[in-house]
């Protein structure tokens, strides 16, 4: 606490503290994150500069283990997101990766191989989960990795029986201290652009925040020399009931903080209704948002990313569509050629 910005920080958190007792309100609390230096300081991106963001995609790690050798790691924690009243099982969890070599960027994921046989004696064959941490971790020593996992389970179409998936099941019932065979990095697609700023604009239903909390935690939670988020993160989030906001604490806080740089906007399939009287899915706020969605995506610095199921993909297109067709333009051309510049992602399953 030498530094000058140090005093200078203590000074300001005492006069806030003092301040905020005086008219009496609970101040959020004001994060101390030591600055991340990171290894390769990283050039804005622009739609010109196609050339250096194919070395950029070189750089990125894939496959450092592969499903014949994967890394075995170990679970430090598995922690419930689902509050009371609220739809299924959804769990956090984190894995230490220390003593390998997997690294990851925001957006990709990693393959996880359940323990035990399948029903022909085989392993069971790796299912793959987007990050839901930054490159750094949740614990920002460059050691962990975390995910975000919804329990499958549904009624057999024809037995009626409960079905409960492999994989995901595994993980939400793992205990801390277990192994944990882990492959990957895998993905391209999502990733975040180092443009700091640019505008993120995100789609997500369910587990689908996954790499949108990693985006998130980087842009404004973690505090980077090379990388301070400037521009706007604007997150739809599609869920069925409010107590399955996932990261609902954390990601209102963010929204308090930065209310020039982060939007928040939910769509509560099983709480609110549509203009029609329908369900609240996301594609309806699309829809409520289009004309302004649609002033966005023309930028060439807007960034739009989609993740989680993938019935929500085909609504969306409609909202962009009508707003687009406004202006005269045929949305599936254009969308076309925002794949082409890298600046629309989906990655839905
Ligand atoms: P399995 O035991 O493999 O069962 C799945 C099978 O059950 C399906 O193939 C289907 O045949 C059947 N089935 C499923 N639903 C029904 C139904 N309603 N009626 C009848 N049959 C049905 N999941 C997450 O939770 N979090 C993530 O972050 C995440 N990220 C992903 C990222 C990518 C790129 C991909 C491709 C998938 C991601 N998934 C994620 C999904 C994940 O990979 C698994 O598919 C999911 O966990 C189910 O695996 P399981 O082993 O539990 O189910
Ligand atoms: P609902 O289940 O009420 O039909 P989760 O993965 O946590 O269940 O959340 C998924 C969210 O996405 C739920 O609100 C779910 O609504 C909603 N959803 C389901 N199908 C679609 C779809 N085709 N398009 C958009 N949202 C959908």
């Amino acid at each position: 606490m030498n530094k000058p910005i140090d005093r200078f920080k203590k000074d300001l958190k005492n006069i806030a503290k003092a301040g905020a007792k005086l008219i009496n309100i609970d101040l959020p609390e004001i994060e101390e994150k030591p600055i991340i230096a990171e290894s390769a300081p990283e050039a804005p991106l622009t739609q010109t500069k196609l050339a250096s963001k194919k070395a950029k995609k070189d750089d990125i790690p894939v496959n450092t283990y592969r499903p014949k050798d994967p890394f075995v790691g170990k679970c430090l924690s598995n922690e419930e997101l689902v509050r009371e009243g609220g739809e299924g099982t959804v769990r956090h969890l984190l894995f230490d990766l220390s003593g390998g070599d997997l690294r990851y960027v925001e957006g990709q994921s990693i393959g996880i191989i359940p323990a035990g046989n399948d029903e022909s004696g085989k392993p069971h064959k790796l299912r793959l989960y987007s990050i839901a941490s930054t490159r750094h971790g949740d614990r920002l020593d460059d050691k962990t990795v975390s995910l975000c996992v919804r329990q499958l389970e549904y009624n057999h179409p024809k037995t009626g029986e409960r079905v409960y998936g492999v994989c995901s099941t595994y993980l939400c019932n793992m205990e801390p201290g277990a192994d944990v065979k882990i492959t990957g990095p895998v993905g391209k697609e999502m990733l975040l652009p180092d443009d700091p700023n640019a505008n993120i604009i995100m789609m997500a239903t369910g587990t689908g925040i996954a790499p949108f909390r990693a985006y998130l935690w980087r842009m404004f939670k973690e505090k980077h020399e090379n990388y301070q988020f400037k521009g706007l993160a604007w997150l739809f989030f599609g869920v069925a009931y409010t107590p399955n906001i996932l990261y609902k604490q954390e990601l209102e806080k963010l929204q308090s903080q930065y209310p020039d740089h982060f939007r928040l906007t939910y769509a509560i399939s099983r709480e609110q209704k549509n203009a029609a009287g329908s369900k609240m899915y996301i594609q309806s706020r699309i829809a409520e948002h289009a004309d302004e969605l649609w002033e966005l995506v023309q930028k060439d610095n807007t960034h739009t990313y989609i993740c989680g199921l993938k019935g929500m993909e085909g609504g969306i297109d409609e909202g962009m569509s009508a707003a687009a067709t406004k202006h005269g333009v045929d949305w599936a051309e254009y969308q076309r050629d925002l794949k082409k510049a890298h600046r629309w992602h989906v990655e839905t399953y």
